[in-house]
């Protein structure tokens, strides 16, 4: 399997932590020296579909093919407004791409776990070519009066287009643990009356200290088990690409590695954690950037909800 196409597309509207400080018991100070995030972009006007389908039209025009090619479309998303039609089923009515189409639930490692299905299409020629978005509206499912969760999370939408031009993908692994209360939102039940006990929406909520030692601990074990897998030592990674969640995790597990402050790019200071968009989207931005050389060998590793979590090695050849 190999990246061919990349792209991205976020909000117009950029919140700052000063603005969320004239409506919550917050401030910059505490949001900057605790995550490392600056600002976000949030869904105004914009439809949150058509961030997805943006990012997927870049994708498909960078890896120089038409929508007619794509023969198969993974979304990786848990908050799209729709329950149905999947995100998938409306980018593909969208883009005219006559192709079967899901949605994937892996909260923030939802990339790592559509990569790793994709691959499994590819490697059993199932699909020689196949568009995945990550696409996240977190703005929906946080409560904006707590101010322990709805200053982390940003919206974005991310896409790759996946072919069988290459075999880059050195390992992939995925892991899922219980999660308990740890992390969680829920839909109400609905207006049945065969149930007697009704319950509203729940919005999301997070222990944070839990989930940030979680956090911590999945990645060094997805890590070290990766780079195993893939015969690599760390030291020939020339990217770490790590969910961005909170710099803290990251410049932790950077220590921890024993490795250069340049291997680990981020963007969590302008647009905080965009979930499962958060890695493609980081990815898009170091590649318009041309940091990302062909040869260069990138690890992607992030974590979430469910407890899920999920590492690869791959060869940039883009
Ligand atoms: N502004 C100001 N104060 C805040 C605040 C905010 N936005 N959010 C929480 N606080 C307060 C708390 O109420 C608490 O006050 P108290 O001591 O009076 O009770 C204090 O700050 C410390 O809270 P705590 O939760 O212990 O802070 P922390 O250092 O653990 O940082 C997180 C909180 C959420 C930033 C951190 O735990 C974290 O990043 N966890 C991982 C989250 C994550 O990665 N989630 C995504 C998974 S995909």
């Amino acid at each position: 399997m190999r990246i061919s196409g990349i792209g991205s597309a976020v909000p117009r509207q950029i919140v700052t932590n000063e603005m969320l400080s004239s409506f919550l018991d917050t401030s910059d100070e505490w949001i900057t020296t605790r995550t490392g995030i600056k600002q976000r972009r949030v869904i105004t006007e914009e439809k949150f579909e058509q961030l997805a389908v943006e990012a997927a039209r870049k994708a498909i025009a960078d890896a120089g093919l038409t929508p007619d090619s794509i023969e198969l479309i993974v979304c990786s998303t848990t908050t799209s407004p729709f329950i149905t039609p999947s995100l998938a089923c409306i980018v593909r009515e969208s883009l005219q791409i006559p192709s079967p189409a899901m949605d994937l639930n892996g909260a923030c490692a939802g990339f790592l776990y559509a990569l790793d299905a994709a691959d499994a299409y590819i490697k059993s020629k199932k699909a020689k070519t196949i568009l995945l978005i990550s696409a996240d509206n977190m703005s929906r499912i946080v409560d904006w009066t707590d101010r322990r969760t709805c200053v982390l999370f940003g919206d974005a939408a991310a896409a790759v287009v996946l072919t069988d031009a290459g075999d880059d993908f050195r390992a992939i692994l995925l892991r899922t643990e219980d999660n308990g209360t740890c992390l969680l939102a829920k839909n109400s039940s609905g207006n049945s009356p065969f149930i007697k006990e009704k319950t509203e929406p729940i919005a999301l909520q997070m222990e944070g200290q839990k989930v940030f030692k979680h956090a911590v601990a999945s990645a060094q074990a997805d890590i070290s088990k990766v780079l195993k897998l893939a015969g690599i030592a760390k030291e020939k990674i020339n990217h770490f690409l790590l969910h961005q969640a909170n710099i803290r995790i990251i410049d932790f597990i950077r220590k921890t590695l024993g490795l250069p402050e340049n291997k680990f790019n981020h963007n969590i200071e302008r647009y905080g954690n965009t979930s499962s968009a958060s890695i493609p989207l980081l990815m898009d931005e170091l590649y318009h950037a041309g940091q990302l050389r062909r040869g260069d060998m990138l690890l992607l590793n992030a974590f979430g909800a469910g407890f899920v979590s999920g590492a690869c090695v791959l060869e940039w050849n883009k």
